[in-house]
This record gives C-alpha cells, sequence and structure tokens, in this order.
C-alpha cells in the first residue's frame, strides 16, 4: 500500500504524520508526505515538529518539503489530508472518480487536525497526540 499525507507546508503536520505512521507499520508499505503549496519546497520539517517526534524516538530529521503533483494521485493509494482546506484543494486536482476516491480527511467526523505553524511546542506536542491516535488506525487498516 502507497500512502501520502498532505498538509498546507509540508514542513509540519504531514512530516509528523509520514514519521508516525512509517513507525507503526510494515516496511513493506511505503510512506511519503507533500504540501499543497511549494512556498517551503526543499526546507526541512519545521524544528518544533523534528523535537517534537524525537521526543517520541520518531526520526524525521532527512524529511525535504514538497508539494503534490497530478502524479501523485496516480501513484498513491490513499491520499490523507490534514484539514478541510487541504482536501478542497487536492480534491480539485483530480482528474477523474478514482483519483477522488483516494482522498479523505486523516481524522473523522470532518474534523481537522490544527495548524500549529503559529503556535509554540505545546501545539506540535498536541499535533503528535491527534496524528500518533489518527496513526493507529490508519495502521489498523493497512497491515
Ligand atoms: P503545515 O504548516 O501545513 O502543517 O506544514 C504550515 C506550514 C507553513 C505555513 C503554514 C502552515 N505557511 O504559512 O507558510
Amino acid at each position: 500500500m502507497k500512502i501520502l499525507m498532505v498538509c498546507l507546508g509540508n514542513i509540519c503536520r504531514s512530516p509528523l504524520a509520514e514519521g508516525i505512521l512509517r513507525s507503526k507499520i510494515n516496511d513493506k508499505h511505503l510512506v511519503d508526505s507533500a504540501g499543497t503549496i511549494n512556498f517551503h519546497e526543499g526546507e526541512k520539517a519545521d524544528y518544533r515538529s523534528i523535537e517534537v517526534a524525537k521526543n517520541h524516538n520518531i526520526d524525521i530529521s532527512m524529511h525535504r518539503s514538497r508539494p503534490i503533483t497530478k502524479e501523485d494521485l496516480n501513484y498513491f493509494d490513499r491520499i490523507y489530508c490534514m484539514d478541510k482546506n487541504n482536501y478542497k484543494n487536492v480534491l480539485a486536482m483530480a482528474e477523474n472518480q478514482e483519483q477522488k476516491d483516494k482522498i479523505m480527511l486523516i481524522l473523522d467526523n470532518d474534523a481537522e487536525v490544527p495548524d500549529p505553524y503559529y503556535g509554540d511546542i505545546n501545539d506540535f506536542e498536541k499535533v503528535f497526540q491527534i496524528l500518533d491516535k489518527a496513526c493507529d488506525t490508519v495502521a489498523l487498516k493497512i497491515n
């Protein structure tokens, strides 16, 4: 199974989601992440995401930000979006129903993973906890 995590900048939430999910699943699966904007392309994950991941024994220091492409919508089997804006923007890139069916919010009940970019380390830890729980559910479905 090929899984793509998507947020806005691909520096805070989706790199964390990628690292957390990878730590929970068999390595025959592939996990990647991308952003809906290219503003941070080539950058490492936000230092606060790196720190919070490290505190939970997950290393995301190798991550580099990249924007999502149309090819991603063919290549990946499931595309998990962090919030409704990301979801709307990825859905707008889909060229057929098969692609649309792959795209979903990572949380149930229309809930969103809050953007921690303008917050502090505690907001990043909260995001980690939300994603850790969400990835348990994702991992159950794909392992
Ligand atoms: P992310 O967080 O979407 O979780 O990576 C953000 C990263 C960058 C910006 C906003 C949110 N930004 O405005 O540049």
